[in-house]
């Protein structure tokens, strides 16, 4: 059975909402308590089975690469102090998957950055991994997914429920039932980006995880710039939905939308309480924090 092995991680979006931090260092190096974004990313999709990886970067991007890369005088330093975790964590992430790196020239959207992908992937599904989504499930997102794939051999896209006030800065999914079996299976009959409230054909938003099928790349060819003046993915899936079937999956997990600020504190918030080491001493502070207002 053909295997999901590759993966395209566009991370070349000048992160505008997110300014001034993203004026010279990349949105999606921003840190969980100690660990970049991307590297989640970058996790699920190495937990998921994928090992050839494409980051679409731009300029002002190469902190992400540096990050993947091996970093011998750290390294060198780490042993000298003989810091045989953090060497061993620095050593892991260089080696974590084959990872390629294409640099999309201008930032003309989100369907242009896969598009920029076209060559590497050649005619086998893939996998589209946003690069400042995270997800956190027992069963990796991206797997999920692969697993919805390898019944259905059509593009699926991870969906969740989003409320009413929030659904205007999302792709949109007008559905049918299924028929698959999985109530989390939605056969996708429409796709609207950031529709207006009232105009919302579901309340099922997009979010950064797709596996799509090769037959995209004619379609984001052919895709003109849509909202934001942008080559829009959701528009290219609109014109492959009239050749192909293509589903909405509802992936069971937590995901967090670190392209804005407030996201990106609750998230930050929530990892270090999961960490036991800063767990109890960050409730203490809140607690404090919070009698101070009171
Ligand atoms: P976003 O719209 O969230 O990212 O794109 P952005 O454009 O960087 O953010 P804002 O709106 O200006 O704050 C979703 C993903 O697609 C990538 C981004 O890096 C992000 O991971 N992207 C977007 C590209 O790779 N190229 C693009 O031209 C646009």
């Amino acid at each position: 059975m053909e295997k999901i092995k590759k993966a395209v991680i566009p991370a070349a979006g000048l992160g505008t909402r997110f300014l001034p931090i993203t004026k010279n260092s990349p949105k999606e190096m921003l840190p969980l308590v100690d660990k970049p974004a991307i590297q989640y990313v970058v996790e699920e999709a190495v937990a998921s089975g994928i090992d050839d990886l494409i980051i679409i970067t731009g300029r002002g991007k190469r902190a992400i690469e540096d990050h993947f890369d091996k970093a011998f005088e750290l390294e060198w330093v780490l042993k000298a102090k003989n810091d045989s975790a953090a060497l061993e964590e620095i050593e892991r992430i260089s080696r974590l998957a084959d990872i390629h790196y294409i640099r999309q020239k201008e930032p003309l959207g989100l369907g242009h950055a896969i598009l920029c992908a076209k060559k590497h992937i050649g005619d086998d599904a893939f996998a589209v991994l946003l690069g400042d989504d995270i997800v956190f499930s027992d069963v990796p997102c991206t797997k999920q997914l692969i697993g919805q794939y390898e019944k259905s051999k059509a593009s699926i896209i991870a969906v969740e429920h989003v409320p009413p006030d929030r659904i205007e800065s999302y792709g949109v999914v007008k559905y049918s039932g299924a028929g698959t079996g999985d109530e989390h299976m939605y056969r996708v009959d429409d796709l609207v980006e950031k529709p207006k409230r009232e105009e919302a054909p579901s309340d099922l938003g997009i979010l950064g995880r797709y596996i799509l099928t090769p037959e995209i790349f004619d379609c984001l060819e052919q895709t003109k710039p849509g909202v934001g003046d942008e080559i829009q993915l959701t528009d290219a899936l609109r014109l492959l939905n009239n050749e192909q079937e293509i589903y909405a999956y509802e992936f069971y997990g937590k995901r967090y939308d670190l392209g804005n600020k407030l996201e990106w504190l609750k998230t930050t918030f929530d990892v270090a309480l999961s960490r036991a080491d800063f767990k109890e001493e960050l409730l203490r502070h809140i607690k404090k924090a919070i009698e101070a207002i009171e």
